[in-house]
């Protein structure tokens, strides 16, 4: 997809919904230095990247009464809510995207491996790979970030984030996606991100997603010596 259109898309989201802007800027980074340390090529990086900072494009049409909410949805409207997964996938076809790898994971990334997810309850194998990992990502960054409905994070969040991916590994999660996702965490190729991004700094514009540093060189996973080549 064009990065002008991706940006267009992201920037109708981001002014609905004002948590959404670093948030998305980090799910972004972590799918990539996921999908890096799987090995995957750089066709298959760029099109991931893509599919990340459009996950929830679906919110486009979810009412701002809803999606901007401070306190706890009531089961009615966590059902509207919910419904942001087929609408993305709807919005992205009726735009003509035919990618499988961007399509499913707009669709599926709130499923879940043992098939309590949502919209199609699809369970283990059944859930698209990408997907499958990239809900281990949404979720490690929605227990790491300051929420409507939880102003406050302790600077323990990472790692009582890991200790929660770990005890849901084989049920709400995928155990693969777990262990990468982990592993990564551990030799630290993702605290800068979370450290770099949080929800107050000003973020990127999508159209310099093609020219991201790559986080394959080491030199790069720090804080300090990251930067963004425009
Ligand atoms: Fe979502």
């Amino acid at each position: 997809m064009d990065p002008e259109i991706v940006q267009a898309m992201v920037g109708v989201l981001e002014a609905k919904d004002f948590s959404t802007a670093a948030h998305t800027w980090r799910v972004v980074l972590y799918t990539r230095a996921l999908a890096e340390a799987a090995g995957l090529d750089d066709a298959l990086i760029h099109r991931l990247t893509y599919a990340a900072a459009l996950h929830d494009v679906g919110k486009i049409d979810v009412p701002d009464e809803i999606l901007q909410k401070p306190g706890p949805l009531t089961p009615g409207e966590f059902e509207v809510m919910q419904t942001h997964t087929i609408r993305g996938h709807e919005r992205l076809l009726a735009m003509g995207e035919d990618d499988p790898l961007l399509l499913s994971l707009v669709r599926h990334h709130h499923e879940r491996w043992d098939g309590t997810g949502y919209p199609d309850r699809l369970r283990g194998d059944n859930i698209p790979i990408g997907p499958r990992f990239f809900s281990v990502i949404d979720s490690f960054d929605a227990l790491t970030s300051v929420r409507p409905y939880r102003a406050e994070i302790g600077p323990d969040a990472a790692e009582r984030a890991i200790d929660e991916l770990a005890t849901l590994s084989g049920t709400k999660y995928c155990a693969q996606a777990v262990a990468l996702f982990t592993n990564l965490y551990r030799r630290g190729g993702l605290g800068w991100i979370l450290d770099h991004f949080n929800d107050t700094c000003p973020v990127p514009e999508y159209t310099q997603l093609g020219s991201l540093h790559s986080t394959r060189d080491p030199s790069h996973a720090t804080k300090e010596k990251y930067t963004l080549k425009l």
